[in-house]
């Protein structure tokens, strides 16, 4: 009997259903084509519940997402609802319950994508940041003392623990030396201001590069690496890098990659349940209009195969994407296209092989 696994579908808010459908979509054709099976099960979560019922992730719900393989999540955000409220109470708590202490943001650059760098294509913008992802200032440390007052004082503190920062950099090592590309890793940090969390860091990766000596090992102030992002993007093959640096250089690498509507993330927990998302939010003037670039969903869906082991199928919806990309699309922007999300959908899958 071929393998199935059990998927947990997020779709979310705004657009986040019509990119989440197209991926199932192509994931189901991938898999058909390589033998094994998803059972995808909808769990309602989003601004709408909260809207109706006041609950954004519910222990229940949080308990029956423990036994899935994988999550695979849209987009959460919505217009009525206080900031904050869905980003901590739904995508923050997932990330810190489920212990997904890796974000990993693929930066690439596919070709007849276009990207705001002058004289930079495919060859030169692909790499990958490997951002923690349950520590730092996300860590919810701090408070306010005299609040409201003249006097008042908000501290909010960078929680870096070792446990944390090894895990996060020996995966990191890891992923390095089996991309197989140059074997470059680079810590992205602030060790010329934030001397005490580091401090910690740099110790740490000077420590553990020792047990991997074809890892070439190298070190950037995160204010030089948005620079060089933008200057000489071929310079970096593996970045890791905490919590805050990692949410805000992922932001700038998706944009010399062509968009939001091509970047796609997975929250992984290497020993337990892992989720993938398009990197993008819920862009509520879009939504129900078909016109949604569901790629960065559909590469989410392949980062998730490869997550669960299915290689051969996840390389097979890449180079779908890749074929689309070079015969029919025109541009990454919603309405843009050339084609509705769903016929963008059927283009991957029917490319398939
Ligand atoms: C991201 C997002 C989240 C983050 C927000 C929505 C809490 O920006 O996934 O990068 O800051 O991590
Ligand atoms: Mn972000």
């Amino acid at each position: 009997m071929s393998i199935s696994y059990n998927i947990a579908v997020i779709k979310g808010d705004g657009t986040g259903p019509e990119v989440i459908d197209e991926g199932v979509k192509v994931i189901n054709a991938a898999a058909s084509l390589y033998d094994f099976s998803l059972d995808f099960i909808d769990y309602d979560l989003g601004g709408q519940r909260f809207l109706t019922t006041g609950e954004t992730l519910p222990d229940s719900v949080l308990e029956e997402l423990r036994h899935a393989n994988a999550i695979y999540l849209g987009a959460i955000g919505h217009p009525d609802v206080p900031p904050g409220t869905l980003e901590q109470g739904i995508l923050l708590r997932l990330r810190f319950e489920l212990d997904q202490y890796v974000n990993l943001r693929p930066v690439k650059l596919y070709p007849n994508v276009e990207t705001p760098i002058k004289n930079k294509g495919p060859e030169e913008i692909d790499f990958l940041v490997v951002r923690e992802n349950t520590e730092g200032f996300y860590a919810g440390s701090g408070g306010y003392f005299k609040k409201g007052t003249a006097d008042e004082v908000a501290i909010q503190e960078s929680i870096n623990t070792r446990k944390g920062i090894e895990r996060l950099l020996r995966y990191a090592f890891e992923m390095t030396r089996s991309r197989g590309k140059r074997k470059k890793l680079t810590l992205c940090g602030k060790t010329n201001v934030l001397t005490y969390a580091w401090g910690l860091w740099m110790r740490t990766f000077e420590e553990i590069a020792n047990e991997y000596p074809d890892v070439h090992t190298d070190y950037a102030h995160v204010d030089a690496i948005c620079m060089w992002f933008v200057k000489n993007p071929e310079w970096f093959d593996v970045i890791a890098t905490d919590n805050m640096f990692g949410d805000i250089i992922t932001d700038l690498g998706a944009m010399i990659q062509g968009g939001m509507g091509i970047a796609a993330g997975g929250n992984i927990n290497p020993a337990g349940v892992s989720m993938f998302e398009p990197i993008g939010g819920s862009a509520p003037k879009y939504t129900g209009k078909n016109v949604i670039n569901p790629l960065a969903g559909i590469l989410a869906g392949s980062l998730m195969l490869e997550t669960l082991g299915q290689k051969a199928a996840a390389k097979s919806i890449e180079d779908s994407v890749v074929k689309t990309l070079s015969n029919n699309i025109k541009s990454l922007e919603a309405g843009k296209m050339g084609y509705s999300t769903s016929e963008v959908g059927d283009l991957v899958a029917k490319y398939l092989s």
